[in-house]
Order: C-alpha cells, then sequence, then structure tokens
C-alpha cells in the first residue's frame, strides 16, 4: 500500500479534495497525497492556523485552501466547486470530515435527556452523514461531467461495527456512511468511478491525544494484539491505496484498519 511512488509529469498529476484537513487523518492524508506528487485542496472548518499548518507541510505546488461548513448542504457544493476550480481540476474527494466522539458530546441513551439527545442526533446526521452524502453528489457532478476516472474515498469507523455505547448517533452515521458508499460505488461504476470507506480503529491524532493525553489507557490499546492504537499515517496510506488507479476493484469494500482489533 505504500508503493505509490511520485509522478513528475503534469499530465499524471491528480486533484484531492481532502476535508477536514486541519489535523488528524485528515493532515495525514493530504500530506501523503501531497508527497505523491498531487493537487491538494485542504478544507477546514474553524481551526485556520492548523489548516494553513497542513498546506506548509505540503511539498509541491498548486495546492489551496478552503474553509466551508459541511452542515450546510449549500456550503457541500461550495467547497466542491471551489475546490475544482482552485485546483484545475478534481479526480479524488476523500469525505474525512466529521464530527467525532468526545467527553462533551456523550449521549448514552439511558442518562441523555431528550432535548441534548435530538440535538446530537442532528448534529452528527448533518455533518458525518449529509455532508459527505452532499459533497459526494458534487463530486459526482464534477467527475462525470469531465469524465474522468474518479475515486471518492469516506472516512468511516469501527465504531459502525461495534457499536458505540456511549455515541451510538456517530456508529450510526458512521455505518450510514458505509452504506452510502456502497450505494454509490454501485451508481458510479459505469462511470468509471470508485467509491470506497475505510473503517478504521483509534487512531493517534490530536482529538485522541487531547482526550487521553500521550498515554492512550491500557484498556484501548489492550483492543489490539498489536497492543497500540493506529497513526494516522497508516490510514493515510490506506486511502492512497483505494485512490489509486489500481484499486478500482476495490469499488465497494469497507476496509478495516484496526490492527485486528474488531474482526468481522
Ligand atoms: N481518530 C480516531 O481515533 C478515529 C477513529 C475512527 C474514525 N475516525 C474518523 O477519521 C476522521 C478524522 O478523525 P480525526 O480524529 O482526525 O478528527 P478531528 O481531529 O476531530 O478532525 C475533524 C476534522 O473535521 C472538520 N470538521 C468538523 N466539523 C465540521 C463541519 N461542520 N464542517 C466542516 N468540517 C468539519 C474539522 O475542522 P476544524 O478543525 O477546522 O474544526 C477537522 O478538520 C473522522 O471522520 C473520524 O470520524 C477517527
Amino acid at each position: 500500500m505504500t508503493g505509490v511512488t511520485r509522478r513528475n509529469q503534469s499530465n499524471d498529476i491528480r486533484h484531492v479534495l481532502v476535508t477536514g484537513a486541519s489535523r488528524g487523518i485528515g493532515r495525514a492524508v493530504a500530506v501523503r497525497f501531497a508527497e505523491a506528487g498531487d493537487r491538494v485542496a485542504v478544507h477546514y472548518l474553524a481551526r485556520a492556523a492548523d489548516a494553513e499548518h497542513t498546506m506548509q507541510l505540503l511539498p509541491g505546488e498548486g495546492h489551496t485552501l478552503i474553509q466551508g461548513d459541511l452542515s450546510s448542504p449549500e456550503e457541500c457544493r461550495r467547497v466542491v466547486e471551489e475546490s475544482e476550480r482552485a485546483l484545475g481540476g478534481l479526480e479524488i474527494v476523500v469525505n474525512n470530515a466529521a464530527v467525532a466522539t468526545s467527553p462533551t458530546l456523550r449521549h448514552p441513551v439511558v442518562g441523555t435527556d431528550f432535548a441534548t439527545w435530538a440535538d446530537l442526533w442532528r448534529l452528527f446526521t448533518d455533518i458525518n452523514l449529509l455532508g459527505a452524502a452532499h459533497v459526494s453528489w458534487a463530486a459526482a457532478q464534477s467527475m462525470v461531467a469531465a469524465a474522468v476516472r474518479g475515486r471518492i474515498v469516506n472516512i468511516g469507523s469501527r465504531g459502525a461495527f461495534r457499536g458505540e455505547l456511549e455515541h451510538p448517533a456517530y456508529a450510526v452515521t458512521k455505518a450510514a456512511l458505509h452504506a452510502l458508499g456502497q450505494s454509490l460505488a454501485i451508481a458510479l461504476a459505469p462511470h468509471g468511478i470508485a467509491v470506497t470507506s475505510i473503517a478504521p480503529g483509534f487512531t493517534a491524532t490530536e482529538r485522541v491525544v487531547e482526550r487521553f493525553g500521550n498515554q492512550t489507557p491500557a484498556g484501548i490499546t489492550a483492543d489490539s494484539p498489536f497492543g497500540r492504537i493506529a497513526t494516522p499515517d497508516e490510514v493515510a496510506a490506506a486511502v492512497l491505496y483505494l485512490a489509486s488507479p489500481e484499486a478500482e476493484w476495490a469499488s465497494g469494500a469497507i476496509l478495516d484498519i484496526n490492527g485486528a482489533s474488531h474482526l468481522r
């Protein structure tokens, strides 16, 4: 999966939108594409300085920074259209942006009042599912119109299969994202576009480090027989593979990147 070589000829350069690339997995994905010689649109919501830092980490030229709130359908469309304009094309979209699990967004079914429950279901659904659906719609219009053999890669989650005791709406929106990818894989295959999802387990992003500190609790590292959690770059390597020309036959797949912590 790591055998993606740098491309030098300008007609080989791919144009890539990575949503939620201010930090974490999105940043690692953006860096990997740029290292492979591609042009990247680094999308973010609120962490402008972090997104600027991602830009500084990207080798090569022609990258662009784009802000947008993906809980708004019109913003999803604008982010895709502006990315395509700024990059000069669009062959790859990585639906990575999400509202993820955190102590402030807990909503266990027993112990959460109804107003909070309803608000959080709306929040997770608007961003994690509808945001990705609307970005995918706009990307599909662009790729079909340009007749490119495009790739859409969704960043889902192991939680879709294992359940999330304290964040059920997160788990459900990630399961729905996987299902969205499968439906779009069928719809877009006749256009030469492959759609896939990745289901990572715990990954050592800034968000996870903020939550647990540098010492991930033993109960979490013990999930994997490797005795650790993933690095963002391990997830990014899988994205690069699924976005590659040789991965067309993986279309419709949901790839577990979880260190054998959950087998299905
Ligand atoms: N880390 C893990 O353990 C893990 C495990 C399984 C799956 N995942 C998935 O991997 C992806 C990345 O995770 P991460 O830990 O790197 O997340 P993160 O650090 O929380 O980053 C989330 C990204 O999404 C953006 N975002 C949030 N709400 C948005 C909105 N309304 N509109 C547009 N962008 C928005 C954020 O932008 P700003 O920073 O600008 O606000 C940020 O760039 C997510 O899909 C997550 O569910 C992560």
